[in-house]
């Protein structure tokens, strides 16, 4: 068992395989729905979408509850381990479970018929009767897409200076890295902050509505 196990590849395809499959088995074995049913797409879109949340939401706090307040007491030329090593692989998952988690949360808005209408919270169904889901999921929504524009336009090009990561930024100073490395600290704060009240949103869209 270790050989499986002690190789992440494996480990990770063959978890995806045995999700799929239980999903499958389910979705069509159990409850009876086709394979083109907006259900069973929408059990798929649900799936994958907290699964990559997880990649990305899960860096996020690595990044805020473990590796920022530590890095002070990491000697000085221990510090290009972190730098150099483990937050360039961190921001990998990071940037791109961002990615992932707004592409399949679009989908599985697209999904369910209401993508237009929680993106405008509601101002596109009956005014007398706006849809209370559409806007607590759209209010999410939105504060989930400010996050990942965060990653993408401001921590991660600031991380790229902070960290001269795949040597871009070569000739930088010491002080214009350190500047990069507070501002992207500052947005990923800000995330970690907006990502307990979006969770509200994701949460209780289907519990409260
Ligand atoms: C990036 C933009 C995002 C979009 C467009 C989006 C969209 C959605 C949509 C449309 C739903 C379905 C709500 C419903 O009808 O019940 C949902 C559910 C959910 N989302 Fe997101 N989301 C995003 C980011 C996130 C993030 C960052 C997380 C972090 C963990 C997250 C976690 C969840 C969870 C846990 C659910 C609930 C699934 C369930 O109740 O079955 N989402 N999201």
């Amino acid at each position: 068992m270790a050989w499986f196990l002690s190789n992440l590849r494996y480990v990770a395809w063959t978890a995806l395989a045995v999700g799929a499959l239980f999903l499958i088995y389910f979705a069509m074995g159990v409850a009876g729905y086709a394979f083109g049913d907006s259900v069973f797409w929408e059990a798929l879109w649900r799936w994958t979408h907290v699964l990559v949340a997880i990649m990305w939401i899960g860096h996020l706090y690595y990044f805020n509850f473990t590796q920022i307040p530590n890095m002070a007491k990491i000697p000085d030329e221990q510090k290009p381990a972190i730098g150099k090593v483990i937050a360039p692989a961190a921001l990998f998952w990071f940037r791109w479970g961002a990615m992932a988690t707004l592409v399949t949360g679009l989908a599985l808005a697209g999904n369910q018929g209401y993508l237009v209408q929680a993106l405008t919270l509601g101002a596109m169904d009956d005014p007398s009767f706006a849809v209370p889901k559409h806007i607590l999921i759209g209010i999410g929504m939105w504060l989930a897409i400010i996050m990942w524009f965060n990653v993408w336009f401001i921590i991660w090009p600031n991380q790229q200076k902070a960290l001269n990561i795949a040597n871009r930024y070569p000739d930088l100073d010491a002080a214009a890295k350190a500047a990069a490395g507070k501002t992207a600290m500052l947005f990923s704060r800000t995330n970690t902050f907006l990502s307990v009240p979006m969770l509200v949103a994701m949460t209780g869209a289907s519990t409260l509505f």
